[in-house]
């Protein structure tokens, strides 16, 4: 049965990745995902940190089947008023600073950034783009274009002209951003390249030299965002409000939606020459927004940011072992440094043969991903960390 599944994803499903685990999932709850044989597997994955509020969460299954039972599609975005729509908007703006109140929602991350794109060059009536070395910004051609990774670019050249880079955290870079640049995208925390912290002096300069070249600043927090790193967004620990700030992944709970986010006057430009700047049919479909908006709800109400800083320390207090290099990253967005990728397969196979879910990172091959539910108990990070302890000792 297993072996004739595998088959049928093999030949029928195009497979970009050559190594899947082809995990046969049957169900999920909470930290946990079970598979055909009904093995259980401990994740520190969560499906790279969309899961946000663990797998099969009851409120957010609860606003699905509600709205479900309502309606689904009924029209292309920004017809009709929907009300799981502007809820979802008007939670979010009551959550961000007045510059981001107003939301366009995607159906994915990479969307969100190409919507940001665009809207960078509609506000500033200029092209250039400036990214950072080691950015992951998703795999449509906008967000490739801004990806700071050649590698994964050279065989789909051309892409979208008069797109720079920085080096990340080096401020003597910074001198690439001029009056031509329209806008600088950058993550606050790194995701590809293993979690790299943007640090506060880096931020500080690149925001005087924003402000003297009237370049907009767009964070992308697709993954750091709805709580991962303690704060509902990377950006409310630094000195920065974006122009614009673009989300995703554990914004739906595990169902898939996104957003660009920026002030009304900058969203308004979208709505005039041209009419209809931006133009999805599925973005921010409804069942998807009422999930996001039980995601955000849950998360509040359950107070699971507080907690994030603590679960942190759990982590790094547990992860101490003679082949850990360090630990990178913040909050619930930690990356364990071993010596090389040999031994990274190794720990992440294994711990996998043991009940434990980790992963890899795009850009870093020496590195476990760490990424679990906001969720997660002490107890579950203690059970976890000790299989990975255990597998490092075999390394
Ligand atoms: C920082 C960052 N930006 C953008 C994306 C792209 O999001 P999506 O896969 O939903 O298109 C990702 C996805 O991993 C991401 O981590």
């Amino acid at each position: 049965m297993e072996y004739e599944s595998k088959n049928i994803v093999k030949k029928y499903q195009a497979q970009t990745f050559p190594y899947p685990s082809f995990l046969d999932i049957d169900y999920t709850k909470g930290s946990y995902i079970f598979d055909k044989k009904n093995k259980k597997y401990l994740d520190f994955v969560a499906g790279v940190s969309a899961c946000s509020v663990g797998h099969a969460n009851e409120k957010v299954i609860e606003a699905v089947k509600n709205q479900l039972d309502k309606y689904y599609h009924v029209m292309v975005y920004g017809e009709y008023i929907q009300e799981p729509q502007y809820k979802l908007a008007e939670l979010l703006a009551n959550h961000l600073p007045n510059k981001l109140s107003t939301s366009y929602f995607t159906n994915s991350g990479a969307e969100a950034i190409e919507g940001a794109i665009k809207l960078a060059k509609r506000i500033t009536r200029k092209s250039e783009i400036i990214s950072c070395w080691g950015s992951y910004h998703g795999s449509t051609h906008g967000a490739l274009s801004v990806m700071g990774n050649e590698h994964y670019k050279a065989n789909y050249r051309p892409l979208l002209p008069d797109c720079n880079k920085i080096i990340f955290n080096d401020i003597n870079s910074i001198n690439n951003i001029t009056e031509k640049t329209a806008a600088v995208i950058m993550e606050t925390v790194q995701g590809a390249s293993g979690f790299i912290i943007a640090s506060d002096n880096f931020l500080n300069i690149l925001k005087n030299k924003c402000l003297e070249t009237k370049t907009l600043i767009i964070f992308d927090e697709i993954q750091t965002g709805y709580g991962r790193l303690g704060s509902l967004f990377g950006f409310q620990q630094t000195n920065i409000i974006p122009d614009i700030l673009c989300i995703a992944k554990g914004m739906g709970g595990g169902m898939p939606i996104g957003a660009f986010i920026s002030s009304f006057e900058n969203m308004n430009k979208l709505t005039h020459n041209p009419k209809l700047g931006h133009i999805t049919t599925f973005g921010g479909h409804p069942v998807n927004c009422a999930a996001s908006f039980a995601t955000l709800n849950y998360i509040i109400d359950n107070n699971l940011m507080s907690q994030i800083n603590a679960k942190e320390e759990l982590f790094r207090k547990l992860l101490t072992h003679k082949k850990i290099i360090k630990i990178n990253g913040k909050g619930l967005m930690l990356s364990i440094d071993l010596v090389n990728k040999k031994e990274r397969d190794n720990l992440v196979e294994n711990c996998m043969k043991d009940g434990l879910l980790l992963f890899y990172f795009l850009f870093n091959e020496n590195s476990v991903r760490v990424t679990p539910p906001l969720t997660i108990s002490n107890e579950e990070i203690k059970f976890g960390c000790e299989i990975i302890l255990n597998n490092l000792e075999k390394l």
